[in-house]
């Protein structure tokens, strides 16, 4: 007789043990919160923010910020879309809670271009104006969505996404949560063609995108590479 061991209901607990498992967000605390120490210099660094102050000396100014109460400048950059973002020295606070909130301003007709998050899902909450937005799966399949004012929409961890601005004459706002406090992002134009030091050699650029020499030059250039 055949050992239980393998049994399809023990294969999918296990498979399932795995994927909860791989979905892990940033590890607990152990402690009610640890907010970050920015005051003094640092040599020490706990995944990746300075160590906590003395829980003793917390204010509450420690757990507040206004950070995202101004628009950032959408004009600086070729995207007409700005990203302000907290952690842990504008909001020592939210330090080891796992949790970034981002505001995320875009002119008329402008966007956040696609890109991933490795180690958070996004959930964004459209505030003002009308924004596209899509995602792309593991099975190459394309989800999007218009969404109006009060309209969220989630973007599932590491996969690539956008938002787009869809009116032509007013700009847009969404707020969004994300539930890693270091959600890390790569923007898959740029990090492909640009901004990446070394940058990927063009050959392999050539033969990804089926282009030539000429065009690998003149995207890199467009893109400010
Ligand atoms: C976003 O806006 C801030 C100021 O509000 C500016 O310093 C920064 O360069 C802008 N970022 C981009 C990518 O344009």
């Amino acid at each position: 007789m055949k050992t239980n061991c393998c049994s399809p209901l023990l294969q999918l607990l296990f498979g399932l043990a795995l994927l909860l498992g791989l979905a892990k967000p940033d590890p607990d605390p152990l402690q009610d919160y640890c907010v970050a120490d920015n005051r003094s210099p640092q040599s020490l660094f706990l995944n990746g923010a300075p160590p906590c102050i003395d829980p003793n000396r917390a204010t509450a100014s420690d757990f507040a910020t206004s950070a995202l109460s101004r628009p950032g400048d959408t004009l600086a950059n070729s995207a007409g879309s700005n990203v302000t973002l907290t952690n842990t020295v504008n909001l020592p606070g939210l330090n080891t809670m796992g949790l970034t909130l981002a505001r995320i301003d875009i002119e008329a007709n402008g966007f956040v271009p696609p890109h991933s998050h490795p180690r958070a899902s996004e959930v964004t909450i459209c505030l003002k104006g009308e924004l596209v937005v899509g995602f792309l799966d593991t099975s190459n399949r394309f989800y999007t969505q218009k969404l109006l004012p009060g309209d969220s929409f989630v973007f599932p961890k590491g996969l690539i996404h956008f938002l787009s601005n869809a009116d032509e004459r007013l700009p847009a706002l969404a707020v969004s949560g994300l539930n890693s406090q270091n959600p890390g992002v790569q923007l898959t134009s740029l990090a492909s063609l640009a901004t990446t030091k070394p940058g990927i050699p063009d050959e392999i650029l050539k033969k990804a995108y089926q282009i030539n020499g000429v065009d690998v030059a003149r995207i890199r250039r467009n893109l400010g590479g």
